[in-house]
């Protein structure tokens, strides 16, 4: 399906792809803070830099002069990385203030985020979380005196609920707490957990057995309807029926016509499809695309990414 993009995440995500100047995509060398959240084998993992200016006396006066990040994801992915860059550089944060940006100061600066993409700016929060602790160990500043929580280990620690993206029950109480998740769909759209196999979501301890105890509910006597996996508006968990290699190639052209190429237009670039083979895409940028650092990216993020979300999610795309 098609997500509906606010013209901000749009910008945020082409300008990171391509490279442009002022966008944060990279990582810090010797970095003061360091943390990473996801993993790539669960769709979306971002590791998140900063760099700091030292206050000689005081390292809890120390000021977030640079952030950077390296985000495997989607559109939205690539655009809240970018967001929580902007918003940490542009208010000289001190590691300890960067605390307070939530996921939902991310979606505010994106202008919006589609319900099933909202896990990709908790994310990012999750990241600064782990990179301002991380910062802090460095630093030798101790935040349980300071009143923060720390605890957070549940990642590691307590009862897998959800296999598929290997969450804890620690873990997933507390993101249903903090977060406010009332349904299973909640829990998905913002952490993915129950975004898969779905055989977390009713069984006893399961998704809905915590949020039921979250939020001090008796446990439903009918049972809620299975949400589908990361929302997607799919009417069928398998995958779509194989196309022909004509409706699949036309459906590509499509594709590119509709998202691609008008973006690529823009800073009069362009993309050539030279072949397809099965579920593969070989294609080059031409125009003013060709040879730019950020290609590679583009192809794999833009390109790929389109593709994936409006055909097949088994579409790849290779450079020629
Ligand atoms: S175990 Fe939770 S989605 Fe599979």
């Amino acid at each position: 399906m098609t997500w509906q993009y606010s013209q901000k995440t749009t910008e945020l995500f082409m300008n990171a792809v391509q490279g442009k100047p002022g966008t944060h995509m990279g990582e810090i060398d010797n970095a003061d803070g360091f943390g990473e959240h996801g993993s790539i084998a669960c769709g979306d993992a971002l590791r998140f830099t900063f760099k700091v200016e030292r206050d000689p006396g005081d390292p809890r006066k120390d000021r977030i002069t640079e952030a950077r990040y390296l985000t495997f994801g989607c559109t939205s992915a690539i655009a809240a990385s970018e967001a929580l860059c902007a918003i940490i550089e542009g208010s000289e944060f001190t590691p300890i203030e960067a605390l307070e940006i939530t996921n939902q100061d991310i979606i505010k600066y994106l202008d919006g985020l589609p319900q099933a993409k909202i896990h990709c700016s908790v994310m990012g929060a999750e990241a600064l979380e782990a990179a301002v602790f991380n910062w802090a160990q460095k630093r030798g500043v101790d935040l349980v005196e300071l009143g923060i929580d720390i605890s957070h280990d549940e990642q590691e620690e307590g009862r897998l609920v959800c296999k598929c993206f290997g969450l804890t029950e620690p873990y997933l109480k507390r993101k249903i707490n903090e977060l406010e998740l009332r349904t299973i769909g909640d829990v998905t759209n913002a952490i993915k957990a129950g975004g898969a196999c779905m055989s977390c979501h009713h069984t006893p301890g399961g998704l809905q057995d915590l949020i039921d105890e979250v939020w001090g509910r008796q446990p439903a006597k009918i049972k809620e309807l299975p949400v589908l996996p990361m929302g997607r508006e799919t009417k069928k968990a398998e995958p779509p029926a194989e196309m022909s290699p004509y409706r699949f190639a036309k459906s590509v052209e499509d594709v590119i016509d509709k998202f691609v190429r008008p973006q690529l237009q823009k800073d009069q670039g362009n993309l050539e499809i030279v072949d397809i083979k099965d579920m593969t895409v070989y294609c080059r940028l031409i125009g003013a695309c060709q040879g730019c650092a950020g290609g590679p990216q583009t192809l794999k993020i833009l390109v790929e990414q389109a593709l994936k979300d409006n055909i097949d999610e088994r579409v790849k795309v290779i450079e020629v």
